[in-house]
């Protein structure tokens, strides 16, 4: 019976391809050898946008659907968003990547297109975006490349000097890159919320695109398109790149996380681990589970404790390592990718920075909790397990608050279990600079007041952390007891 209907089944499709298959070829017959019939070719294919490309390949078929067949385009902006600012681009879209400008063509000329999200204000024949995800931050959107849109009727348009057939991803790879943590909550995770879903069909044009930076995060970027990122910039002699579809900027939810509802494929933060442990080929998706183990027989669960070098320090390292081995753990320190060094020596490493990520990313998912002090270092935590346990240290500051949203809630949204751990005036080194009734001890909220640049400088640039043993030692055994 299975085998008759299989047989039938193949009958049929011949059958039904034969007339296909001959209209294809003669058509094919047409384009290459006939100059005559292109603009028959272009009547038929008028009304089917989509099925033409394919067989009008040859460059003079192209060429007149280029000149007489022109979508009308449809632009959906986002200019709401407290985040980013994000244009959807559909139809022929030409952009120059040497004078950094965009342009819609639109058959009926320019008021006629399908414009809408705009800014208050914005003309809907020309508008500006700066795609960098820090939107409300005046003085870093200053050094951010701003996009020139404009809706143009066929003429006006400079013609295609390259074609792509896949969608484009426009951004600036400027802006705080080279800070671990904004490479990361700025650039990658918007990255794949924006393009994931495309499966690697997708040209990156990347404005301020800084070569090191591709070196460094290749595994990432390999996973997310299958071309070589353009830079936009130096793409010499005012080469146009012509798309059907184009996205201006990159979406971006929250602090290095996703919101799922808002995801294309509603992808999340377990979707973002799962993607970096097929990059970076890690083993462990799960954290240890010692709870089968005989009491006596228990491996001890792996504990990482990022010991920064510079500023935020824990002052009593060795004894926090030995607290930590006394309740159970296996204990490593290390300073992993927490040395959010001067933009000079992330660049100088650039060429050993793929190299790095490699070896980062392997050591931090071989451990099944981290124990670190409020800054670019916990990023690292993307490349932990599933399950594993996150411990911030939050020093001196009034941070508490930040803290949690940069580190704090990403974990969950990844499926790992988060402890806070807020320091004391006691256990910050500030109590031995400043007199116990000093207000930098007292009340943080003048200092918060005046800048936030006071604040980055005493709270982040001046403490280090000597952590109360008996205090801390609590979340130590509540951090094992989640292992169980
Ligand atoms: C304009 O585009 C939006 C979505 O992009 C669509 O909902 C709307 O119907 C369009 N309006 C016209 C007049 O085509
Ligand atoms: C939009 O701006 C262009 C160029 O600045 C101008 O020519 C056009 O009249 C403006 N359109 C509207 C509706 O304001
Ligand atoms: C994504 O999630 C939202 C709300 O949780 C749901 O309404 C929507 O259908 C989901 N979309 C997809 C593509 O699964
Ligand atoms: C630390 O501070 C945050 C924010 O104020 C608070 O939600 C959290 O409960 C505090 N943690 C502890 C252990 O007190």
């Amino acid at each position: 019976m299975k085998p008759a209907a299989a047989r039938s089944k193949k009958g049929r499709g011949v059958f039904c391809n034969l007339p296909l298959l001959f209209l294809i070829g003669a058509i094919q017959f047409l384009v290459i050898y006939s100059p005559a019939i292109d603009r028959y070719m272009v009547m038929i294919t008028k009304g089917k946008p989509g099925f033409p490309s394919l067989l009008l390949d040859g460059r003079r078929g192209f060429k007149l659907l280029e000149e007489e067949f022109v979508p009308e385009p449809r632009v959906a902006c986002d200019f709401a968003d407290p985040r980013s600012d994000v244009c959807e681009l559909e139809g022929a879209i030409r952009i120059r990547g040497s004078t950094s400008e965009v342009f819609v063509v639109a058959p009926g000329g320019a008021g006629a297109a399908n414009v809408t999200g705009l800014g208050a204000g914005m003309n809907a024949t020309s508008w500006t975006i700066q795609p960098y995800t820090r939107k409300g931050e005046a003085r870093v959107m200053r050094s951010i490349t701003e996009l020139a849109v404009r809706v143009v009727p066929p003429g006006e348009a400079p013609p295609c000097t390259v074609r792509h057939e896949v969608p484009a991803v426009v951004y600036s790879n400027g802006g705080y890159c080279g800070n671990y943590y904004h490479d990361f909550n700025d650039n990658i995770i918007p990255l794949f919320i924006t393009a994931r879903h495309l499966v690697g069909e997708v040209q990156l044009l990347v404005a301020q695109k800084q070569r090191w930076w591709f070196d460094k995060y290749r595994e990432i970027v390999d996973g997310l398109t299958n071309y070589e990122a353009v830079d936009l910039g130096g793409d010499g002699g005012g080469e146009v790149r012509c798309f059907r579809r184009a996205t201006l900027g990159l979406r971006s939810h929250k602090e290095l996380s996703i919101d799922p509802r808002r995801a294309p494929r509603n992808l999340s933060m377990v979707d973002l681990k799962r993607f970096l442990m097929w990059r970076y080929a890690l083993p462990r998706e799960h954290a240890i589970r010692t709870e089968d183990e005989e009491a006596a027989a228990r491996p001890r669960p792996r504990l990482l404790v990022i010991a920064r070098r510079s500023r935020r320090r824990f002052v009593n390292l060795p004894e926090i390592v030995a607290l930590a081995e006394e309740v159970g753990f296996e204990v490593t320190t290390s300073d992993v990718m927490s040395s959010s060094s001067s933009k000079q020596q992330q660049k100088a490493a650039g060429d050993e920075g793929q190299a790095r990520m490699a070896e980062a990313s392997a050591l931090v998912n071989s451990f099944d909790a981290m124990v670190a002090v409020h800054g670019s270092g916990l990023t690292n935590l993307v490349f932990l397990p599933m399950n594993a346990v996150v411990v911030q240290v939050v020093p001196l500051g009034r941070m508490e608050g930040l803290a949690m949203d940069e580190y704090g809630v990403p974990p969950r949204d990844m499926n790992m279990r988060y402890l806070q751990y807020n320091i004391t005036a006691e256990e910050s080194t500030l109590s031995e600079a400043f007199p116990r009734t000093h207000p930098v001890l007292l009340d943080p909220t003048p200092i918060h007041k005046h800048s936030w640049s006071l604040v980055k400088d005493i709270y982040l640039g001046q403490q280090d952390v000597r952590l109360d043993l008996r205090r801390f030692r609590p979340v130590l055994e509540k951090a094992i007891r989640l292992l169980r």
